[in-house]
């Protein structure tokens, strides 16, 4: 069955968009998993890594004659999705940046999420992968959304911001009906520099205390406990400059774009990049197949 992995924060700018692009041609370029990213950001970042500008006028053209929709008029069930092949095993459903406009008064219906969930069950099986990029602070869409998930992720960056809504993040979620709570597999550190390793940890085992005191609200135990160590991820989502200039820009047609080349090993940094990368992406599948043993599967 699909896995739905939902890249979530609260807080903006802490490496949503970036870590989800990276799981994502990660999964389907190196390791040659079905991907499906769903874009459901207004402000588009993720549309604009993986489809260049050429090809997202032609998408525009192509959604008008067939009458298909970008990302967020799908989300709330009025149309069929524009699904563009970015390569071989990596799809994006767009999102398109007129919808910053109605972001505000976007609110996805109770039922709407498990119709979205049987959808993609059904018609979209064919990805093992879903991966969820989601805007900061948009309550009725994140809210909703993340409970289709498999497994929620969270990254957080250097600044206590990130783990007061890294805090008010695990809240919401552990508030949730139980059948309605997407497993939580833990937080990535994110644009560490790989020399930080004194910050590293001193991070580390702040936001494992965060995760422990959102739970304790509720008077729960993180529910992984047992089976992994550590609610945040072994594994560093360090910085990397190049990591801060990925959107696609091809003019010629017959290249790729500038992720899909980097994770294919055709640039002369690409080994530093994937050094990190693939074993943080090694550790996204180990976690989600441990809390597969611990929750089951699927929205019930
Ligand atoms: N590993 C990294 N190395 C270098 N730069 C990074 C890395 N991760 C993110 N950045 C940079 O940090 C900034 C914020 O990243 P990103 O857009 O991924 O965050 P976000 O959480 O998705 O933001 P938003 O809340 O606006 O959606 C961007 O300029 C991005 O290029
Ligand atoms: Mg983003």
């Amino acid at each position: 069955m699909t896995k739905i992995i939902a890249i979530a924060n609260y807080k903006g700018g802490v490496g949503k968009t970036t870590l989800a692009s990276v799981i994502a041609a990660t999964l389907s370029e190196r390791f040659g998993r079905k991907v499906l990213i769903i874009d459901a950001d207004p402000q588009s970042n993720i549309t604009e890594v993986f489809i260049p500008p050429t090809s997202f006028e032609k998408i525009l053209g192509y959604a008008r004659a067939q009458q298909r929709v970008f990302s967020l008029e799908w989300i709330v069930g009025s149309g069929e999705p524009i699904i563009y092949k970015a390569t071989e095993n990596l799809a994006v459903v767009p999102s398109k940046p007129e919808y910053i406009g109605l972001a505000k008064y976007l609110v996805v219906p109770a039922e709407r999420v498990y119709s979205l969930r049987k959808e993609i069950d059904g018609k979209l099986s064919e990805f093992e992968y879903v991966i969820l990029d989601l805007p900061p602070q948009m309550y009725g869409l994140i809210g909703p959304l993340i409970k289709m998930a498999d497994a929620l992720v969270t990254p957080v960056t250097k600044t206590s911001f990130a783990l007061t809504a890294l805090y008010f993040l695990i809240r919401d979620v552990r508030g949730l009906p139980p059948n309605e709570k997407p497993p939580f597999i833990g937080a990535v550190l994110t644009r560490f520099r790989t020399v930080e390793k004194a910050n590293i940890e001193i991070y580390r085992r702040r936001a494992r205390r965060v995760v422990e005191e959102a739970y304790m609200t509720y008077g729960m135990k993180w529910e992984l406990e047992e089976s992994l160590k550590s609610p945040v991820f072994e594994s560093v989502f360090y910085a990397h400059p190049k990591l801060a200039d990925i959107r696609a820009l091809p003019f010629d047609p017959s290249e790729n774009v500038r992720l899909i080349r980097v994770l294919r090993g055709k640039t002369r940094y690409s080994s530093q990049i994937l050094n990190f990368v693939e074993p943080l992406t090694i550790e996204v599948e180990k976690r989600i197949e441990i809390s597969e043993k611990v929750h089951g599967s699927g929205l019930p």
